[in-house]
Order: structure tokens, then sequence, then C-alpha cells
């Protein structure tokens, strides 16, 4: 009776006491097709095996901004955000991503692919030749190989056939969302529903405290360097061709309305990187002059109104909060407690995704900061979360 009782005790921790772990594979071959990060080792993804859906697969891009110009690239060469040489063997994951039932009760049981970012250009550069920088460093900028890649590894790794993919990301990862989702359903068998939820990517194109489009200065040299025209939406980048602009398909508020795919937004209204980034406002909340809550209150109605082909669209979902946070969906607190019309954005997506509204809404729009009682106090810095 003892032996039995601490046997199947035992049993119960090793299968359901601990999180299990991701685990690491590199795509080795990838360098043949010069799928490569920035520094030339390659891509890969991490991987944990789904308990009670192992053929359902959540496949997360990681964010981690974008390299500015060259000089900057190298020296992100020599990070983890542009290089594998150094990646750890596994990795842990919460909110979205988490294998604990009671934080993420529709999704626990899922397999999960988690991308790493390496290619510094949004998953889409893709330069054909290796690009020298101050004589002695070789960079590559292949992000859009990368995804390609690493997809058809997932493909054979099982998701060719999966009985349903949701493609996420937050950040550059989010916004990476946006812009490929629609090249990666290509990629899928037809027969696969296939959803997508963009954590934090809707990066607005908007002036600084200063009146200067600097994200837009920003984005277009990006743009020009890493070669990204070819790996963008193609329907966008064929419409914007016409006056020069295709630039603004890296922008979701330009080129949301040429995605096909069902997409859900998940995104603050008082997205702390936009807040620092690109209204460079230069405080947060509570430690705010008034002039600067005025900015801050602004950009709030700015980001209500650039995100209105997401309100307007009569099939995708949302879940724009004023929880002053950047990158909601790995976070335990903000996952499990932010809540818009007394209801989690897991509710709300899992609404949505199924269509069984009878509960929950497929869309929720938050009133104005400071009226959610659920979000946390204190503003979260981009750093503490990306
Ligand atoms: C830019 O990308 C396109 C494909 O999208 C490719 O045909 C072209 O050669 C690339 N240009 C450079 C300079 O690498
Ligand atoms: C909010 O939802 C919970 C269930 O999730 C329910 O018990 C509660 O009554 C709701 N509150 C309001 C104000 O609707």
């Amino acid at each position: 009776m003892d032996v039995l009782f601490s046997t199947t005790f035992c049993l119960l921790i090793i299968t359901g006491g601990f999180a299990a772990d991701m685990s690491l594979t590199l795509v080795r071959n990838a360098q043949d097709t010069g799928a490569v990060c920035l520094d030339g080792s390659p891509p890969g993804y991490y991987y944990r095996k789904g308990s009670t859906d192992p053929n359902k697969w959540i496949i997360h891009m990681e964010g981690g901004g974008y390299c500015n110009d060259e000089k900057d690239c190298v020296k992100r060469s020599f990070t983890d955000l542009g290089s594998s040489k150094k990646w750890s063997s596994t990795k842990e994951l919460s909110g979205f991503l988490s294998d604990d039932c009671t934080e993420n009760p529709h999704f626990c049981g899922w397999s999960v692919a988690f991308i790493p970012y390496c290619d510094g250009g949004i998953y889409s550069g893709n330069v054909l030749h290796p690009v020298k920088v101050d004589i002695i460093y070789t960079i590559y900028f292949r992000g859009i190989r990368i995804l390609d890649t690493v997809i058809g590894a997932l493909l054979t790794a099982g998701v060719n056939n999966a009985e349903h993919v949701i493609l996420t990301g937050c950040s550059a990862g989010g916004l990476s969302t946006y812009l490929h989702v629609d090249r990666i359903r290509g990629l899928l068998p037809n027969n696969i529903p296939m959803h997508a939820l963009a954590d934090a990517g809707y990066f607005l194109d908007a002036p600084n405290v200063q009146g200067d489009y600097a994200i837009r200065e920003a984005g277009q040299y990006v743009f020009k360097m890493q070669n990204v025209s070819g790996g963008l939406n193609q329907a966008c980048v064929t419409a914007y061709s016409k006056t020069n602009e295709d630039w603004k398909c890296i922008f979701p508020q330009y080129s949301y309305q040429y995605i096909k795919s069902p997409i859900f937004s998940f995104n603050s209204a008082y997205d702390t990187w936009q807040l620092a980034n690109i209204l460079q406002l230069g405080c947060l909340p509570p430690k705010c002059s008034e002039e600067q809550m005025k900015q801050f209150e602004n950009y709030g109605q700015e980001f209500k109104a650039a995100v209105s082909p997401v309100i307007q669209s009569p099939t995708n979902g949302a879940f724009i909060d004023s929880c002053v946070i950047h990158c909601q969906s790995l976070s335990t607190t903000s996952w499990t407690q932010f809540k818009v019309d007394n209801q989690t954005v897991g509710d709300t997506f899992y609404a949505w995704m199924t269509g069984n509204t009878a509960m929950y809404k497929s869309k929720v729009v938050d009133c104005a900061y400071p009226c959610n009682p659920t979000c946390s106090k204190t503003a979260i810095s981009p750093d503490e979360v990306v």
C-alpha cells in the first residue's frame, strides 16, 4: 500500500508536477541555403511536445527590436539576438506558452515551437551577399530565409500533420506575425486551420514629441539595408510600390488591410516600447509631468485611431487594453489577470478562434488610461518583459 502510494506519488511529480522545459534544435542545413543569423551561425527552434494535444501547435517568433544600421548589427551579431552560438539548450516559458493549466487553461496541452530571433530585421531581410562592415566584420541579412527554413524544419518535425496551428510572437515577433502570416499560411498544408495572435506588434508610424517621424526614418533605413521588400506582404508591396512607398508595408496600420489570414491583435494603446521609442516620451507614469501626461494621453488616442482597421474588421479579433506595458502574452500577470470588459485576453482570443462568443466577445477595446483596475499599478518598462 505504502509502496503503491509512493510510486503513484512519484509518477505524479514526474508527469504533472514540473513544467517541462523546451529543448533546442539547431537547423544546421540552413547554412546550405544561406538562412543564417547575423553572424553566419545556424537558426533553430525550441520545442516542447504537447501533453494533451501534441498535434496542435503554437509557433512563436521571438522579439527583440531590430538593429538600426550596419555597425549596430555587427554589435548584435555577438549577442543571442544575432548568433546561435551561445543559445541555452533549454528554455522555460510562461503565459500563452506555459504548460501549466492554471495559468494557461486553453492552450497548456498544445505543442510549442519557439523560434529565437537572430536576424535583426523582423524576420524579413534578404541580402544576397555577405555584408562587409569596417573591413574586418562580415554579417548576413537573411531573416526571411530563416523563417522559411525554420518553418520547413517544423513541417518535417510534425506541423505537416497538425490539427491546428497558431502563429504568434511579441514585439518584433508580433510585428512579424502581421508581416508574415500570409506567407507562413502558404507554407502549411491548406487543410490545417491556422490562426494568428500578434502581441505588441502594432507599431505606429507616428511622430515623436518633437513632431519628427523618427521611427519612419529608422524603418526606412532598415528596409533598404536589409532588402526586406521581397519578404513582406506582396499585396501590400504591389499597392504601395505605385507611389514608391513600399516601406509603408512594415507598418501594420498600412499593411493590415492586405492580410488575408485570420489574425488577432493584442496590444496596449500605451505600449511602453512605443512610448519610449516612437513617441520618445522620456518618462512612464507616474513619473511624468503634466505636459508629458498630455502627450501620453494623446498617444493612446492616436493608437486607437491607427488601429481602426482592426476594430472595423468584421472577421478578426482584438484585445486592446490600456495597461502600460509591452509584450503581454508571455507574462503570467498580464496573461491571467489583466481584463477588459471582465474577460482576459485568453478568453477573448479563444472565443474568437473557436467562434464561440456566447460567453465572451471576440474583440474588446479598453477605456482610456488609467481606467482599468486590473492592470498592474506601475508601468512595466519594455526591458523587463521582452
Ligand atoms: C533583394 O531581394 C530580392 C528578392 O526579394 C532579390 O531578387 C535581390 O537580388 C536582392 N538584392 C540584393 C542586393 O541582395
Ligand atoms: C466577471 O466574470 C466573472 C466570471 O469570470 C463573474 O463571476 C463576475 O460576476 C463578472 N463580473 C461582472 C461585473 O460582470
